[in-house]
């Protein structure tokens, strides 16, 4: 089994990466840590108890880290999320607790105690747990395995400027820090997720498994979807974030280059925007697998025959 890490700012799309690896027995969950960014951490770290009830793992460990961005004021998504962040089903309240210890104390605990190169973190949300704990604890950057993270676009353009994507644009500075913290990184940015698009013949899948995840699973994506597919004009909205958990399971969906990226902070213009050399016209090093496509119909098929399990 592969130890990960989730860190996460749930968010529809968040919610169904988490069930995707708690389905899944090749992964062996550490702990999940929440992060401000699609709404409030308040939020962010309830939601995240509510889903591992959703699993049936209340006896999963979830811990509340950074309430805002390194240096930006944060910047929220209600717009897309509603106003919980998981808008759509009727979930009760989490009554398993959070844990005492801060989220990125557990990043660095965990990497400094399991053995190197055997944990891989899973960022869904913007980078700055992560971003924390490497700026705190610097010995951590070469135990971590991977960085496997949801951010950023190049031939898609932004989402949420027109230069920048979501989680980068949250927290640039973390990013930024991310990018060169010299640790294997795979990114999944819009390029490759505006490709997993939820048509109802998919969110009717989740719902004919019958059960409450299978439910939830399609309430969660109808409310998700419908904010997209109107924006977009697409059949179904984008299911961003489960993709970094599939390509733990099964890489061979996706098609990838190893790449240099560079984040901007410094315009606020193209504040937060992903710069990618895939043309490779710089000498600056690949310091990313930045993945590019995807078969879409295997990652749903994944998808769906995993949830039926919880
Ligand atoms: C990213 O931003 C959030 O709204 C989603 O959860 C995803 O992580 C997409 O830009
Ligand atoms: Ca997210």
């Amino acid at each position: 089994t592969r130890k990960i890490i989730i860190d996460t700012d749930p968010g529809q799309d968040d919610a169904v990466a988490i069930l995707l690896a708690l389905a899944s027995p090749e992964l062996e969950v550490l702990g999940i840590t929440a992060v401000a960014g699609n709404v409030p951490l308040a939020l962010t770290q309830k939601n995240a108890r509510m889903i591992c009830e959703l699993a049936g793992r209340p006896d999963m460990k979830v811990f509340a880290g950074a309430a805002r961005p390194l240096m930006r004021p944060l910047v929220t998504a209600e717009y897309v999320h509603g106003k919980t962040g998981l808008d759509g089903p009727d979930l009760p309240d989490p009554t398993m607790p959070l844990q005492a210890q801060g989220a990125v104390d557990f990043i660095i605990d965990t990497l400094r105690a399991e053995p190197e190169g055997s944990v891989t973190l899973c960022a869904l949300g913007p980078l700055t747990n992560v971003a924390l704990a490497l700026i705190q604890a610097p010995d951590i950057a070469p135990r971590i395995r991977e960085i496997v993270l949801m951010g950023g676009g190049c031939f898609e353009g932004g989402n949420t400027t027109p230069a920048a994507e979501f989680n980068i644009y949250v927290d640039p500075h973390a990013a930024k820090t991310v990018f060169a913290s010299g640790v294997p990184i795979t990114v999944f940015p819009l390029d490759v997720t505006h490709r997993a698009l939820t048509s109802r013949d998919r969110v009717e899948a989740f719902r004919s498994l019958g059960t409450p995840v299978g439910t939830a699973t399609a309430e969660l994506l109808d409310f998700f979807e419908r904010f997209d597919e109107a924006k977009y004009g697409t059949d179904g909205g984008p299911l961003h974030d489960p993709n970094v958990i599939a390509w733990l399971l099964q890489p061979e969906l996706y098609t990838h280059r190893h790449v240099n990226v560079e984040i901007e902070t410094g315009s606020e213009l193209t504040m937060g925007m992903t710069v990618v050399d895939w043309w490779g016209v710089t000498d600056r090093a690949p310091n990313a697998t930045y993945v590019r496509d995807l078969d879409d119909a295997g990652f749903f098929a994944l998808l769906t025959e995993r949830l039926a399990t919880l």
